[in-house]
């Protein structure tokens, strides 16, 4: 949009949240709530964005986009001050000024639009979004004198015919730089909190003939202004539910969505039967047709069409081709492969591994920089021992190959094609083609062994 800045205000540490972190980077689906804002104003095209940092601002910095300029708030002395920090950077600038805050991450690109384009319209100084709350408990009021737009005050220095008006702040605004620079120069910190409120400029504006307009949030409760726990899960739980509602609509079946956690960057195909109590976070790709039975964690991973995720299964950066399956129980950990129709099953462990087309781990094995053919089998108790207290070594089992169960792989070692590690082998040296390797204790039966002990036993007990 020609002419449009934005000030997006961020210096505040968000007190009532009670934490060590600033209220910004609380995460909000998987991200910090300042980034959601960041991300929906983008799509407005603005001249220039200017991010207000105080608290933490060193850290806020490194989550911002590159192309968000920085301005820092030294002390927090209120809104309208914080503003003023950003109006100091745009110096220069002339046109609309967008001012936004930091904490209210359910306002999309679209409600953004809409102010800025009703400002424009109705050529006002002043636009204030505004919402109609139930509870309108926390916000400034919008306070009206014959209809139109005369303060808003805040819940601290409301009385109560104030109090019970449901018109509040939202705390978006659009300003001609004007009028804003005008107006700032006349806020003063008397009020409840001792702050210089950016509100006030608001009723400045109004008192000096500017035009004031309102654009009403099509849907209230996206103006959700997060200041407590409590607030932040009201917001995790209206995107999870935007999510969710996006996926169904696009042909995804979600059993119970209120129990399902889908992360917005995620992409599921058509067909695919999403179980309660999944997480499937960061940048997931899920094909078509899969089903994922419930308690899965899926981060970063490239799920093909048809996989089967048998539930309680941890995967993260991994990639599993056409009709594999997993789990319950499994870990795929960074750089597994699992190719088609293959198979990793319970309480199997996988890191920096390809196993081939149609191989099978099905139980309780441990494969580490192990690069695994086709067709392989995988005996339960399988380890690959990569690791030799300093370096990490590869096992590479060729295609065909049979290990029974119970082996330890020592690597760097190699199984050649159709090779067959007989169970309990810890294998050393590399296995050629075809051959089968073997090391064993050569087993010895004693004679009515058992009896003998058993007596023994049941005689010392005896006496005992
Ligand atoms: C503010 C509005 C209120 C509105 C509500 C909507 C004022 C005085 N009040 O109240 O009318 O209904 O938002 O959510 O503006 N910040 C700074 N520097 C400061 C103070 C705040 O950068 O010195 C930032 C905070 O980090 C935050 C934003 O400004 O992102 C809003 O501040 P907050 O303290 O949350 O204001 P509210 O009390 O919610
Ligand atoms: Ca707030």
């Amino acid at each position: 949009m020609k002419g449009l800045a934005v000030i997006v205000l961020a210096a505040g540490l968000g007190t009532r949240m009670r934490s060590k972190l600033v209220k910004v980077l609380h995460p909000v689906a998987g991200k910090p709530m300042l980034l959601h804002t960041l991300e929906n104003l983008r799509e407005l095209k603005p001249e220039r964005v200017v991010a207000v940092l105080g608290h933490q601002a060193e850290d806020v910095r490194k989550v911002l986009p590159k192309d968000v300029d920085v301005t820092l708030q030294k002390e927090q002395l209120g809104t309208a001050h914080a503003a003023l920090c950003g109006v100091k950077r745009l110096r220069g600038f002339t046109g609309t000024v967008m001012v936004v805050s930091g904490d209210t991450p359910l306002l999309d690109s679209e409600t953004f639009r809409s102010v800025a384009a009703r400002h424009k319209r109705t050529r006002s100084d002043a636009t204030v979004l505004t919402a109609v709350m139930e509870r309108p408990d926390g916000y400034g009021r919008i306070i009206r004198d014959g209809g139109r737009v005369a303060r808003i005050v805040e819940e601290k220095d409301a009385g109560p015919a104030e109090k019970a008006v449901l018109e509040v702040n939202a705390g978006t605004y659009c300003f001609e730089m004007r009028a804003l620079r005008a107006a700032l120069r006349e806020v003063r910190a008397e009020n409840a909190q001792k702050e210089f409120y950016l509100t006030d400029v608001v009723e400045i504006t109004a008192r000096k003939g500017g035009k004031v307009s309102v654009f009403a949030a099509p849907v209230p409760s996206d103006a959700l202004g997060i200041n407590s726990r409590a607030e932040l899960a009201i917001a995790e739980a209206a995107i999870r539910k935007r999510t969710n509602e996006r996926l169904m609509s696009s042909g995804v079946t979600i059993v119970d969505p209120e129990a399902t956690y889908i992360e917005p960057g995620v992409i599921i195909g058509r067909d695919t039967v999403i179980h309660p109590n999944n997480h499937l976070a960061g940048n997931t790709v899920i094909g078509e047709c899969c089903v994922l039975l419930p308690g899965n964690i899926i981060t970063d991973s490239t799920i093909k069409d048809g996989v089967l995720i048998k539930g309680h299964s941890v995967i993260s950066c991994a990639c599993i081709d056409e009709s594999a399956a997993i789990g319950p129980f499994a870990h795929l950990r960074p750089g597994s492969r699992i190719e088609s129709h293959a198979k990793a099953g319970n309480f199997v462990e996988i890191k920096k591994s390809l196993i081939g087309a149609g191989s099978k781990v099905s139980h309780l094995s441990y494969i580490g920089d192990s690069l695994v053919g086709r067709d392989v089998n995988i005996g339960a108790g399988t380890i690959t021992c990569n690791y030799d207290g300093y370096e990490k070594h590869t096992t590479v089992i060729e295609d065909g190959v049979f290990i029974g169960s119970d082996t330890q792989l020592v690597a760097p070692v190699r199984v050649g094609r159709g090779a067959l590690v007989a169970a309990g082998t810890t294998v050393t040296r590399d296995v050629p083609a075809d051959a089968i390797a073997i090391s064993r204790v050569p087993q010895s039966n004693g004679v009515n062994g058992a009896k003998k002990f058993r007596n023994l036993r049941g005689a010392r007990k005896n006496k005992g």
